[in-house]
Formats: C-alpha cells, sequence, structure tokens
C-alpha cells in the first residue's frame, strides 16, 4: 500500500459510505470499516469495496476467548480483508488463536493472511482512564507491556498513538506495522481522542499508515481535506 492514509468510514449506513468512498476512493490508501457501518451493512460494505481493489481494514476489535476470536478472524479472513484489529488485553492465548487462524484460514484460501493488528491502548484513554479501571502501570509502559506480548503471539502490526512510536520503534523488529489513530492537524477538534499528533508528525516519526476519520468525513469537503493532509505529507 503506497498512500498511508486509511480513511475511516464512520458512517451510519451504505448510501453515505458509498459517496464517500466516490468522493475519495483513488486518494487513499484503504477505507476502514467500523462497528458502526458493518453493523449497519454487513459484508456487503467489504464487497463493495473490493470490488474497486482497494484494501479494506475490519476494525471491529475483537476482544473474547480464543475460541471465539479464532473463528471470528477466520471469517473475516474469508471476506477478503486486508487488515483486521484484535485487543492486546485479551491476552496471549487470544493473540496467538487470531494469528494462527489469519495464517491458515488465508493459507486453505491460498492468499496472504491479512495483518492482524493488536490494539494497545485506545487513543481516547489517558493515565486516569487507565487508573480508573484499575491499571496502575504508567500508561507509556503499559502500551510496551502489551505490545511485547502482541509480538510473542506473533503478531506483525499494532494500533498505537503516534506519541508512542518512538519507544516502540526501539524494541520492535524493523517490518512491524504502526498504524496510528488520534490524527489531527492543528484546526481540527479533538473530540474523544486524547494522545494526538498531526499527519506529519506521525509520519515523521516512523507511523506506517495513518488512521483519519472525522477530519475527513465530518469535513464540510472531504476530498479538499483529505488533500490539504496528503500535502502536509
Ligand atoms: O474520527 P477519528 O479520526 O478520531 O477516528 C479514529 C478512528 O480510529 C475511529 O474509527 C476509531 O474507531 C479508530 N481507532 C481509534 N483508536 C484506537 C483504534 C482505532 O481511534 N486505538
Amino acid at each position: 500500500m503506497q498512500n498511508p492514509i486509511i480513511a475511516a468510514l464512520d458512517v451510519p449506513h451504505f448510501e453515505k459510505a458509498n459517496s464517500l468512498i466516490n468522493d475519495i476512493g483513488g486518494q487513499v490508501g484503504a477505507f476502514k470499516i467500523g462497528m458502526e457501518l458493518f453493523t449497519a451493512v454487513g459484508p456487503r460494505m467489504i464487497h463493495d469495496i473490493r470490488q474497486r481493489e482497494t484494501p479494506v481494514f475490519l476494525d471491529l476489535k475483537f476482544h473474547d476467548i480464543p475460541n471465539t476470536v479464532r473463528k471470528a478472524v477466520s471469517a473475516a479472513v474469508r471476506l477478503d480483508v486486508q487488515m483486521l484489529t484484535i485487543h492486546t488485553h485479551g491476552g496471549l492465548e487470544m493473540m496467538k488463536a487470531a494469528e494462527s487462524a489469519a495464517q491458515e484460514t488465508a493459507a486453505s484460501l491460498d492468499k496472504a493472511p491479512p495483518l492482524v493488528l493488536g490494539v494497545s491502548v485506545l487513543t481516547s484513554m489517558d493515565q486516569s482512564d487507565l487508573q480508573s479501571i484499575g491499571i496502575t502501570t504508567a500508561l507509556p509502559d503499559q502500551v510496551l507491556r502489551v505490545i511485547e506480548l502482541g509480538l510473542q503471539a506473533g503478531l506483525r502490526g499494532f494500533v498505537c498513538s503516534p506519541l508512542e512510536i518512538d519507544p516502540l520503534r526501539r524494541i520492535l523488529p524493523p517490518e512491524t506495522k504502526l498504524v496510528t489513530p488520534g490524527i489531527r492537524m492543528a484546526t481540527d477538534a479533538l473530540a474523544d481522542q486524547k494522545r494526538i499528533l498531526s499527519p506529519q508528525q506521525a509520519m515523521a516519526k516512523g507511523a506506517d499508515y495513518l488512521v483519519i476519520g472525522r477530519p475527513i468525513y465530518a469535513a464540510p469537503a472531504p476530498r479538499e481535506a483529505l488533500n490539504q493532509i496528503l500535502a502536509t505529507l
């Protein structure tokens, strides 16, 4: 994937997603289908994007017992997605089950396995949010800890805040992919995101892909907003 921008299609129905895809399709590396759109539209949305030969990132953040996650990942591979997410906080066995399901199902279909991305700590959370769920470890250490566990499970990529790229790049094998949401231009509203950087800063730190939602889909002119972002890279 040449273009590092992954546009999040966090919209409620097929028609809205389709008009965004028509508007910006040629100018992004992939489209991300999250919980809202997948729950509303289902696999049809993936088929539609794949027919345009654009990669699909299925962001359902699986977090369940290993057997359930294994079967969900297999189903996602059969839908022909190129990236998908699981929560690292589901633990070692769950992550191993996800990665092996991706590898085995893809091999049985004679295609490349999707990138199974371990979500470290959500970019909407800060230290006090971690504290409130009983995690007293410093946030950057918690990110490192779950990513090291993900590496042990064989994961080849992770989702993290752009603010955490530096320490991660020091320990990760160079081929490990880092995908960063929490991307905001100086004029964008933060909304619920807390650990953010600009697209240019995130790429300079070594992100492989940038997930961008509201700064594009909620802009008055999404294509113009995307072009402004691309011009900074
Ligand atoms: O609108 P915004 O740019 O904040 O969207 C960020 C996207 O990235 C959303 O679709 C969200 O679900 C996703 N995401 C995230 N934080 C993570 C993982 C995924 O914000 N840790």
